[in-house]
C-alpha cells in the first residue's frame, strides 16, 4: 500500500547512482546509424574526434549496458543531486483526482535544470583529454547555463551562441552564463562564416538552434584545442541523464509505488530520456515492471517534431555541417515561431527517441502555449513552484490525464520530470497573464517542402536501406 502522507522523499548522497544507464544494447532493433554525406556511409567514429572528446564518442556507441561515473563528476553532482521527488499533492486536490502525481524536480540545480547532468560530464571527460574551450549553441539558455558552469568548475573556457530570439526574450540567462565566465553572441553572429552570411543580410534574424548548432561546430573545428559540446539529442547526452529516473525509481520504491505513466517534454529528448530509460529497461529488458508502463512524450504545436515530422535522414544543423542523423524532422531549415519555450524549439529529436516512438513505444502529445501556460499557472499556483515553460507542455498533459482519471475513478500512478524552473522565463508569463500569447500550429505544408527540398538535393537518402523495413 502506498505511503500517502509523503510530499516529498530526498535521497542522501549515497544515492547519487554509481552508473549510467545506456539504453543502446536495449533497444528493440538497432538504431541506424549516422551517415557520412560526403561518403553514403555510415558515420565512423573516430571521423568525430575533430569534435568531441574520445571518451565521449566511445560512450556515444558503445554497447555496454551500464558505464561507470567517475568518481569527479558524481562529487560536482553532489552540488544538487539527488533531486527531491516531490507528490504533487496540492495539485491532485485542486483536481480532485484519484491519481498519483509524482514529479522529479531538476531546478534544484544551480543553472536551474537538469542540463547540468550532461554538462558535467562532458566538460570532465573533455578536461581529462586536455581540451582547454568548449563551443556550444543554446535556446532557452538552459544549456549554455549548464556548460558555463560545468566548464567553470573543471577549469575550462566556454563560447556559447544563443538563439537570438531567446537572447532577446531572456537578457538574465546571459547574465547567468557570463557570471560563470562565459563568452556568449547572439546567433547569427558576426564571429563565424556561416553566422555572418545570415547577419549581414538581417541584424535582426531571430536564428534557431539549428543556426546556432552551425556556428558552435565551425568555431571549434577551426580552433586548436577547442571541441564542441551539445545539450541534447547524442546518445551520451542522453544517458548522462539517467541519473534523473535511477534516482526517481528509488525514490517511488521507498514510497511502494511505480508508475502507470512516465510523461517528459521533448527538444531534443534528453530529460524525457533520462527520466523514462531506467523504466523502459524494467518493462522491457528486465521484464520487473509490476506494470506495463507508458511513455508519454509532450512538444509544442508550433514545433511538431514528434507528431507531424516526417521520419528520415536529415542534417542536425542549418549550415549542413552535422552527419545526417535518423529522425523524426521539419526540415533543418526550420524557422520557429518565437514561442516561450526556447528549449523545444529544435527540428529534430534524438536518434534513439525516434526509433522507439516509430516503434510504438511512446506516446506523443502536442499542446499550444496558450494552454501550456493555463497548465503551468495551475502548477504554479497549487504547488508553489514556477515551472519552466518546457516542462509546462507536460504539466498539460498530467492535468488532462488527471482529470480523465477523475471521470474514469482510475488511481493511476504518474511521474513526470519537471526538468526546469521558469524563475529566468518570467517574461513569458507576463506576455501570458496580458493575453499576448498566441497559439501556433506549425504547417503540415512547410514540413513537407522542406523535405522535398533535402530529398531534391540528396535523392539517395531514400535508397539508404537502414530505415527500411522500420
Ligand atoms: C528546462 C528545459 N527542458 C527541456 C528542454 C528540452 O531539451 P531536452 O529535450 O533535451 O530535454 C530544455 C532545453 O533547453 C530545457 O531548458
Amino acid at each position: 500500500m502506498p505511503n500517502n502522507n509523503v510530499n516529498k522523499v530526498v535521497l542522501d548522497e549515497d544515492g547519487i547512482p554509481k552508473e549510467w544507464y545506456n539504453i543502446l544494447p536495449d533497444l528493440p532493433v538497432p538504431l541506424p546509424p549516422p551517415i557520412n554525406p560526403a561518403t553514403r556511409e555510415p558515420v565512423k567514429p573516430q571521423d568525430l574526434e575533430r569534435v568531441f572528446a574520445k571518451e565521449l564518442i566511445r560512450q556515444e556507441v558503445s554497447q555496454e549496458r551500464w558505464i561507470p561515473i567517475p568518481e569527479e563528476v558524481r562529487e560536482v553532482y553532489r552540488i544538487w543531486r539527488p533531486t527531491p521527488l516531490y507528490r504533487a499533492r496540492r495539485l491532485e486536490q485542486y483536481l480532485k483526482t484519484p491519481a498519483r502525481i509524482y514529479y522529479k524536480f531538476e531546478g534544484v540545480s544551480p543553472p536551474g535544470s537538469h542540463k547540468p547532468n550532461t554538462a558535467v560530464a562532458q566538460a570532465y571527460y573533455n578536461m581529462k583529454e586536455g581540451i582547454e574551450r568548449l563551443t556550444t549553441e543554446t535556446g532557452a539558455g538552459q544549456w549554455g547555463s549548464s556548460l558555463a558552469f560545468a566548464t567553470m568548475l573543471f577549469g575550462l573556457k566556454c563560447t556559447v551562441y544563443m538563439v537570438r530570439a531567446s537572447y532577446n526574450q531572456k537578457p538574465y540567462r546571459a547574465i547567468l552564463m557570463r557570471s560563470w565566465g562565459a563568452e556568449i553572441y547572439p546567433s547569427p553572429s558576426d564571429k563565424t562564416n556561416f553566422g555572418r552570411s545570415l547577419y549581414q543580410k538581417d541584424p535582426n534574424h531571430p536564428g534557431s538552434l539549428g543556426i546556432a548548432i552551425s556556428e558552435a561546430l565551425e568555431d571549434a573545428v577551426t580552433h586548436d584545442n577547442t571541441r564542441y559540446s551539445l545539450g541534447s539529442v547524442l546518445n551520451h547526452v542522453l544517458m548522462h541523464q539517467t541519473v534523473q529516473g535511477l534516482e526517481a525509481k528509488r525514490q517511488l520504491e521507498m514510497l511502494d509505488e511505480y508508475p502507470d505513466i512516465v510523461a517528459g517534454c521533448v527538444g531534443g529528448g534528453s530529460s524525457f530520456s533520462g527520466l523514462f530509460w531506467p523504466f523502459y529497461y524494467d518493462v522491457y529488458v528486465s521484464k520487473k515492471a509490476p506494470k506495463k508502463t507508458k511513455f508519454v512524450a509532450t512538444e509544442p504545436t508550433a514545433c511538431p517534431t514528434m507528431t507531424k515530422g516526417i521520419y528520415t535522414y536529415d542534417f542536425g544543423d542549418t549550415a549542413k555541417m552535422t552527419p545526417l542523423l535518423p529522425m523524426y524532422t521539419l526540415g533543418s531549415d526550420f524557422i520557429p515561431a518565437p514561442i516561450h519555450a526556447g528549449g523545444l524549439r529544435y527540428h529534430g529529436d534524438a536518434p534513439t527517441l525516434c526509433l522507439l516512438l516509430k516503434k510504438g513505444y511512446i506516446e506523443p502529445h502536442a499542446y499550444n502555449q496558450v494552454e501550456v501556460f493555463q497548465a503551468a499557472t495551475i502548477f504554479a499556483r497549487t504547488e508553489g513552484i514556477i515551472p519552466a515553460p518546457e516542462p509546462s507542455h507536460t504539466i498539460k498533459y498530467v492535468i488532462d490525464e488527471a482529470r480523465r482519471c477523475k471521470q474514469t475513478g482510475e488511481e493511476k500512478v504518474i511521474l513526470f520530470n519537471l526538468c526546469g524552473h521558469g524563475y529566468f522565463d518570467l517574461q513569458a508569463y507576463l506576455d501570458f497573464f496580458e493575453g499576448k500569447l498566441q497559439p501556433f500550429d506549425y504547417p503540415e505544408e512547410a514540413i513537407r517542402r522542406s523535405i522535398e527540398r533535402l530529398k531534391s538535393e540528396l535523392p539517395w537518402i531514400d535508397q539508404l536501406p537502414y530505415l527500411k523495413n522500420l
